[in-house]
């Protein structure tokens, strides 16, 4: 991995974590990087920092916790200072916790966020999930959050719509575009519903803008998506393996403890990936 190279501090569903090397090859030369679907951003924080980047998501809480570690990490450090990973707490921080500020809904949402079911944070699909043997301890959560505020320094971060991001980017910047998948089920990972007409205004933007910026799009490996983006340079069908380590009482949980599976998805590219030499960038 490149140098500065550093986990999400969040679990994040969705999550690009097992594909980060090969997403990494892919990655076009840039000095402007631009995540619209920010989520728990592992390709920046997998990545060499750019001199200019923008984390973009429209989960305002999400926004908020981004802020928090970037700019008063020690505040956060001091809410998460001696709260064990329990189960009784995780109800009480889910239900009956109300937060009278930015810094204590940051705790809040960090809290859950490390002790829930593969980071799903919206409320309805939000259960515990933590196990000491696979979870980050929550003694590691102070380094956590110190190392994602170091290569937060300097970042901005914005929470808006996908497509004034995307717009307003600024000529030659480049955008590793991870949008909820299209299959509908995935509805229920996050807080801002992403309807199919979201899924038809990405391609219009994408395409109004394709002379303009650089763009590696990641999708569920779907024939309408194939059809929809026609007009692209490259689509490649990817591959790669990861593995289940939970124990958890996630209500409907169809996975099981260290289980093998695989990731099949689209990388959808406005440029040639064939002589990248795959870099790590
Ligand atoms: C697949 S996740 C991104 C995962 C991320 N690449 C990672 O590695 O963790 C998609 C993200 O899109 C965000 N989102 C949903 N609708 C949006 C919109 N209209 N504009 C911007 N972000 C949106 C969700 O909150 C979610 O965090």
């Amino acid at each position: 991995m490149p140098n500065g190279s550093i986990n999400s501090p969040f679990r994040y569903a969705g999550g690009k974590f097992y594909a980060r090397k090969l997403i990494l090859s892919h990655i076009h030369p840039h000095s402007c990087y631009i995540e619209p679907f920010a989520g728990g951003g592992s390709i920046f924080f997998a990545k060499k920092k750019a001199p200019e980047n923008i984390l973009n998501d429209l989960d305002e809480e999400l926004m908020n916790v981004y802020r928090v570690i970037r700019d008063e990490p020690e505040e956060l450090i001091k809410f998460l200072e001696g709260k064990p990973a329990k189960k009784e707490l995780h109800n009480y921080y889910k239900n009956e916790f109300k937060p009278s500020n930015y810094l204590e809904r940051a705790g809040r949402w960090y809290f859950l966020n490390r002790i829930s079911f593969s980071g799903i944070m919206n409320m309805q699909n939000c259960y515990w999930g933590y196990g000491d043997k696979f979870s980050m301890r929550p003694e590691n959560w102070p380094n956590n959050v110190l190392r994602a505020s170091k290569k937060l320094q300097g970042v901005n971060l914005s929470c808006d719509d996908f497509e004034k991001i995307i717009d307003n980017a600024p000529d030659g910047a480049f955008l590793f575009v991870d949008p909820p998948y299209f299959n509908a089920d995935q509805d229920k990972f996050y807080s801002c519903i992403f309807t199919k007409e979201d899924h038809y205004r990405l391609n219009d933007t994408l395409y109004r803008n394709k002379e303009r910026l650089i763009f590696l799009l990641t999708y569920d490996n779907i024939k309408e998506l194939i059809d929809i983006y026609h007009w692209v340079t490259e689509i490649h069908e990817k591959e790669w393996n990861y593995c289940i380590n939970r124990t958890d009482d996630q209500k409907n949980g169809l996975k099981r403890k260290g289980e093998r599976y695989k990731g099949r998805e689209l990388f959808i590219l406005n440029y040639r990936s064939n002589n990248l030499q795959k870099r790590l960038i």
